[in-house]
């Protein structure tokens, strides 16, 4: 797998990065549990079975420690039982272990154990577990005088195993068939020992024991090895669901956050949960009064200027109606109608945001076609067409009135400049978008953006006597930004046949978003 493609797959929330490392954790440090364990129940299981006949071998070496000669060999014969066979030699069947022969660790231990027990030097005992016919460390008698002369009961001849010293079998002949022999008799889970010890007068005592194959796995292990690991998924789920509740606030609150561009009205975040989310929470509902009561100082600020200056202004008509001049007084005049106008705009607009319409579900095709229809019904050539797909019509989070105003400036100015208006309804992802096109002569690029600018009128507007105070565009941006959208303008160059160009205002509006309101309880 690539890394981009790892990348991808990466968590994204507090909780699953969480998960993830939690599951790691868990997963690494079980398997390390049970690599541990089962690793050492194979050994466990085999010291454990090697108990007894070490306990036998510490005996018969005490015994034959203390004889000599025959009564040595006679002793040595009659200790002997079908799966645990000694024989006294002048050499050792198994050799101490060496830097090119080394034993295994439970080689080693056995044979601590039985130097120990018998007091001997450390390595002197020789411990070989399953040996294999080229282990370094086996010395198979080849010629008999080491008591290996083959043949049922023959004093310190080669073991054979089974009831009364040989089994039903082919008695075994060479060393090599011996050993297999000894590997077949303890099966395949079952363990040979072979083991060396000097005795005190230079002679060795030999013994070979077929230890049964070790118990199978106590019923109760495998319980015992998953309890450590329930405990740990137990605590994992436990700390999973905990994260969750302590995640869900920093959700909410990036859910308030989204929320506050578009209603600073909202109802504020529950103060619940941990003291950090406590305090996050807290500050977030003191940001959204603040900025909230920002916005009505300015606006009532907005609004009391238009409305006072609209005292000197009357007095100036007055005073202008006395101009003796015509010409200067119609100037006059018509520079206060502007200035009325444009106060009159401003109040309107002031009123609207302070009268803080709330937020409900809005079908836009039906608002758009209300507006059409009223348009039409003045006389405007205006069509409505919605091009989304069936499945793509859900309604919008939206305040219709202001909706209903923006969208009607901009009918009104493709009406006034452009002749004709032609509303297109497109669903772009996660968003609704209006074009609305005129066939006009569209605007310079420079001014594609300046129009916004409250007031901001181009030379031809005025002169032409169109339009209004040149405010229309301003609101239409500030009611659609105030929904979390967007507007633009743009020139459209002309397409044959249908399409002499224009201009196109286009209105894009968050699509998802139903009047999301978060008074949820703490879950
Ligand atoms: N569809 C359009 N085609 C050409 N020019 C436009 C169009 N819409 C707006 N404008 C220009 O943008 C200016 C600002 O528009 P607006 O804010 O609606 O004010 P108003 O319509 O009151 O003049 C207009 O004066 C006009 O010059
Ligand atoms: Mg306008």
């Amino acid at each position: 797998m690539t890394l981009p493609r790892l990348r991808r797959l990466r968590p994204d929330s507090l909780a699953g990065w969480l998960a993830v490392l939690l599951l790691a954790t868990l997963i690494l440090s079980g398997g390390l549990l049970s690599a541990i364990f089962l690793g050492q129940r194979g050994d466990l299981g085999r010291r454990a079975a090697a108990g007894p006949a070490l306990e036998r071998l510490t005996e018969a070496h005490q015994q034959l420690a203390a004889l000599s000669g025959m009564e040595r060999q006679r002793l040595a014969h009659t200790l002997r039982s079908p799966a645990f066979h000694l024989f006294v030699g002048p050499e050792p069947l198994v050799l101490p272990p060496g830097p090119e022969a080394p034993a295994s660790r439970l080689e080693r231990r056995l044979a601590i154990s039985l130097g120990e027990r018998l007091d001997l030097f450390p390595q002197a005992a020789a411990v070989l577990i399953n040996p294999e016919t080229t282990d370094p460390r086996l010395r198979l008698p080849e010629r008999p005088g080491f008591g290996w002369r083959g043949g049922r009961g023959g004093r310190g001849g080669p073991p054979r195993l089974g009831p009364d010293g040989g089994d039903g079998d082919q008695p075994p002949s060479g060393p090599e068939r011996w050993l297999d022999h000894l590997q077949r008799q303890a099966g395949p889970a079952g363990t040979v020992l072979l083991v060396s010890l000097p005795l005190p007068d230079g002679e060795v005592l030999n013994a070979v024991a077929v230890l049964a194959p070790p118990l199978p796995p106590h019923p109760g292990t495998l319980p015992l090895l998953a309890l450590p690991l329930l405990v740990l998924l137990g605590v994992a789920a436990v700390a999973l669901v905990a994260l969750r509740r302590a995640t869900r606030p920093l959700e909410r609150l990036a859910a308030a956050a989204e929320r506050v561009g578009i209603d600073l009205n909202a109802p504020p975040l529950s103060e619940s949960g941990p003291g950090e989310v406590r305090r996050a929470s807290h500050a977030f509902n003191r940001m959204q009064e603040r900025l909230a009561r920002f916005v009505t100082d300015r606006t009532r600020m907005l609004a009391a200027i238009s409305h006072d200056l609209r005292t000197p202004i009357t007095r100036l008509r007055l005073r202008a109606e006395l101009i003796d001049d015509e010409e200067m007084r119609e100037r006059m005049i018509a520079d206060l109608d502007e200035m009325e106008e444009m106060i009159a705009a401003t109040l309107a607009f002031a009123r609207d945001e302070a009268a803080g319409e709330d937020l409900e579900a809005v079908d836009p095709a039906r608002l758009l076609g209300d507006l059409t229809k009223s348009f039409a019904e003045a006389g405007a050539k205006v069509r409505l067409d919605d091009r989304r797909p069936a499945g793509d019509r859900q309604p919008i989070a939206g305040r219709p009135m202001a909706l209903r105003r923006a969208f009607a400036n901009l009918i009104d100015n493709a009406m006034k400049y452009g002749g004709e208006a032609r509303l297109t309804l497109l669903a772009g992802g996660d968003e609704l978008v209006v074009e609305i096109d005129d066939n006009g002569p569209g605007l310079p690029e420079e001014a594609l953006e300046e129009v916004f600018r409250p007031f901001h009128r181009l030379e031809g507007s005025r002169s032409r006597q169109t339009g209004g105070a040149g405010l229309g565009l301003a609101v239409v941006r500030s009611v659609v930004r105030g929904h979390g959208g967007d507007v633009r303008l743009a020139n459209r160059p002309p397409r044959p046949p249908d399409d002499p160009g224009g201009l196109t205002a286009r209105v894009a509006l968050p699509a998802n978003a139903a009047p999301a309101r978060d008074d949820s309880p703490e879950g």
